[in-house]
């Protein structure tokens, strides 16, 4: 994706002493960034807060994500907001959590026209509100013919689920005769993934220091180099980004090869 060299300049000015953008090689730049956004409940619990407040200050840190991809010249930014496994959760706080969703995106849409960003879900919507849904739509419908950066928001999104859907589709297509056996290969599979057209995360980026992958994109991270950082999502900023991407440059990828 172009990127505004004047604008980055001035973005990544006033760098703490042990970063800064002329660390990165920004003709090498990964395409696709992924986020796994942990660590909102224990940034509020830190503070005596309550863990809702958490995901509001968690709001701020995926605004600055998103303009830092695009600064960056990222081609897709994709980001673990709701899980399959997250109705599990207090039901105040997945209210908060599908309110904030909503509202959010409708804050945050005169952003994605700015800055050209096409917007995508992967996940079972149907499973939401219907006023979150409605919005979501929105947001889909108005950014569609946009060509800068995706954004891919995973939400009700579950890597099990979605490669059983998969499955599911390629039976339906094999029963009606569309499809035999033999076509049923790795390019058929990932074309009926909630990413299909996506090109896989090179960087997954995990914050709150877990080494897991919590059913996310478990086909499509495959050959991903994953970062992880102690810090909580809510601190994670623009600088704690190019310390990820000066570490996935750092890395000698093989894809299964010497
Ligand atoms: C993980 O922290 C975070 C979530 C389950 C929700 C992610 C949501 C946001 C970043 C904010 C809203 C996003 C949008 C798109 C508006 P956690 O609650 O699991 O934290 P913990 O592990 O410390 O409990």
């Amino acid at each position: 994706m172009q990127r505004d060299m004047a604008k980055l300049r001035a973005y990544y000015a006033d760098a703490p002493s042990d970063i800064s953008l002329d660390d990165i090689d920004l003709s090498r730049m990964p395409s696709h960034v992924s986020f796994i956004m942990d660590g909102n409940g224990r940034w509020a619990q830190a503070r005596g807060l309550d863990r809702t407040r958490g995901h509001v200050a968690g709001v701020d840190s995926l605004r600055e994500t998103v303009t830092t991809s695009v600064r960056l010249g990222i081609d897709v930014l994709s980001a673990y907001a709701f899980s399959t496994e997250n109705w599990r959760r207090p039901q105040r706080e997945v209210n908060l959590l599908m309110h904030l969703f909503a509202t959010t995106l409708v804050k945050e849409l005169p952003l994605f026209h700015q800055e050209n960003v096409r917007l995508k879900f992967l996940g079972d919507l149907d499973a939401l509100p219907k006023d979150t849904r409605d919005v979501f739509q929105r947001g889909l419908d108005e950014t569609s013919s946009y060509d800068g950066m995706t954004f891919a928001l995973a939400v009700n999104y579950g890597s099990r689920a979605e490669i059983a859907r998969a499955a599911r589709l390629i039976a339906q297509d094999v029963s009606a005769g569309k499809l035999s056996a033999e076509d049923v290969t790795v390019d058929a599979v990932a074309s009926r993934l909630y990413t299909a057209g996506l090109p896989d995360p090179d960087l997954l980026v995990r914050t709150s220091g877990e080494l897991r992958l919590s059913n996310y994109l478990l086909w499509q991270l495959a050959y991903t180099e994953i970062y992880v950082t102690d810090l909580y999502w809510p601190d994670f900023n623009r600088w704690e980004y190019l310390r990820a991407i000066r570490a996935f440059q750092g890395r000698g990828r093989r894809y299964g090869g010497v």
